[in-house]
């Protein structure tokens, strides 16, 4: 794998700035952000007034701890656009979540949050060895979701070559990847594993492309999964983090030259790990719910948002900004089965121990009577693979759930192409237990 760690020189002063400075610029731009949604967004008024608190009591970055959450549900509230703090005349676009159930959650950007945005995308194109002059296939899906278009806006910005595919079609992926001969892709790594089985379907050689990076996000995946894919691609894959509510993709990112967790772009977002029990922020380093306010945003500042997604954070590396552990899994995804939590990457860390599995994984739950049942599918590598080695890798990762985890799982290894794929975020987990 090629050395494409950035020269200093290359970086936004800020990213390697002393601690003091970044914090300095923070508390400036926390006042500007905490009073433009006092005065402009009448839920933020609102939600202060009854929390006693006011734009001016922020003295320090610490006494933010005082002002009121804001959920998921406070944006439903307010659907479609109760939160933005301009006229709808100053937004030039607006994202939607797709909302697994009910109203989708609206988000509004000015211009200026488009640049800011781009711009954000573009330091995660670097940090992920980018350069300008690159080219780039974007299999983020385009549309309402903001990975497709807020990666486009990133990568011209920074002065790629864009070659905007979207999710879907994945026969064509593989020709455009060996036809058009991106240097990046950029895509979730689940869909990336489909991509995968393509090139090996058409008979390609998948380590003979000209990708030399994977910038990889939008699910929870785990570095189990990076082995397998910088293996069978011979490239460099890097995580990359971002929410819709906060920007987009674009929040924090990996640097190829470390590896060691997404650094969070923090001169625009400010980042709180909190107790998800009871809202306290936890101790520097404690593990937690990431909570995120914006700095700089205009249309729709946020204030101390839940993100659900649980990590911890850990000081700066190759760059000063703090980094944050990968996410794990959002707190809404955690399986409580037979009384034990259970995410799904913590499934995908022990298939991808097990030779001769794939790693293409679905969990479902049922009850029976009053016990739950957790069924791991998981695909066979190889179609060839006889009934003998799949009795043993069944076996084999069964073990290994029971023993690390703590949980008795049914595994059924079903063949090459069993799991359902996907062409964005991967459906991990499908929970029948409310059911019949
Ligand atoms: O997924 C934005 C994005 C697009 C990020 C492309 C990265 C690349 P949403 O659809 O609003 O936005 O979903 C946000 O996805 O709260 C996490 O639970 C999850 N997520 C995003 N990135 C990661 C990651 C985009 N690197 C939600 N690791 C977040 C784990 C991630 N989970």
């Amino acid at each position: 794998m090629q050395d494409l760690t950035p020269e200093r020189f290359e970086l936004d002063p800020i990213e390697v700035a002393p601690v003091e400075v970044i914090r300095g610029l923070q508390l400036h731009r926390l006042k500007w952000s905490l009073r433009h949604a006092y005065e402009n967004v009448p839920h933020y008024r609102q939600a202060f007034d009854a929390a006693g608190v006011k734009p001016e009591d922020l003295r320090s970055l610490d006494d933010l701890r005082h002002f009121p959450f804001t959920a998921k549900a406070d944006l439903r509230a307010n659907y479609p656009f109760g939160m933005l703090a301009v006229p709808q005349a100053q937004l030039a676009r607006i994202h939607a979540s797709s909302g697994t159930t009910g109203k989708p959650t609206v988000v509004g950007y000015t211009k200026r949050d488009l640049a800011t945005w781009a711009q954000m995308v573009g330091r995660c194109i670097r940090a992920s060895g980018g350069r300008p002059g690159m080219k780039l296939h974007n299999a983020y899906g385009y549309g309402l979701f903001t990975g497709g278009l807020g990666y486009h806006d990133g990568a011209t910005d920074f002065g790629l070559t864009v070659i905007p595919v979207s999710g879907g079609m994945t026969e064509r992926q593989v020709q455009l990847i060996a036809e058009f001969e991106p240097d990046i892709i950029t895509v979730t790594p689940s869909y990336l594993l489909a991509i995968l089985d393509e090139f090996r379907r058409q008979g390609r050689d998948p380590r003979k492309t000209s990708l030399k990076v994977a910038i990889l996000g939008a699910e929870p995946w785990t570095d189990a999964m990076r082995g397998e894919i910088e293996a069978a691609f011979g490239i460099h894959a890097v995580d990359t983090y971002g929410l819709s509510e906060v920007i987009g993709p674009g929040v924090a990112n990996e640097c190829v030259e470390t590896k060691d967790g997404p650094h969070i772009w923090e001169d625009h977002f400010y980042p709180e790990v909190v107790n998800s029990d009871t809202g306290e922020p936890v101790a520097e380093g404690e593990p937690g719910e990431l909570v995120f306010t914006s700095l700089t945003k205009e249309a729709m500042p946020i204030i101390r948002y839940r993100t659900r997604d649980l990590t911890r954070l850990m000081p700066g590396t190759a760059r000063s900004m703090r980094r944050m552990a990968r996410v794990t899994g959002r707190s809404d995804d955690m399986m409580i089965v037979r009384g034990v939590n259970v995410f799904p990457t913590q499934i995908e860390e022990q298939i991808l121990k097990v030779m001769g599995l794939a790693p293409h994984y679905q969990i479902v739950l049922t009850r029976s009577g009053r016990m739950d049942e957790m069924e791991v599918m998981v695909e066979a590598a190889d179609p060839e693979e006889g009934s003998a080695l799949r009795a043993r890798a069944q076996a084999e990762l069964g073990h290994h759930i029971k023993s690390v985890i703590g949980v008795t799982a049914r595994v059924t290894v079903l063949d090459p192409g069993g799991v359902a794929r996907s062409e964005g975020k991967a459906k991990r987990v499908v929970d029948k237990r409310g059911q019949g």
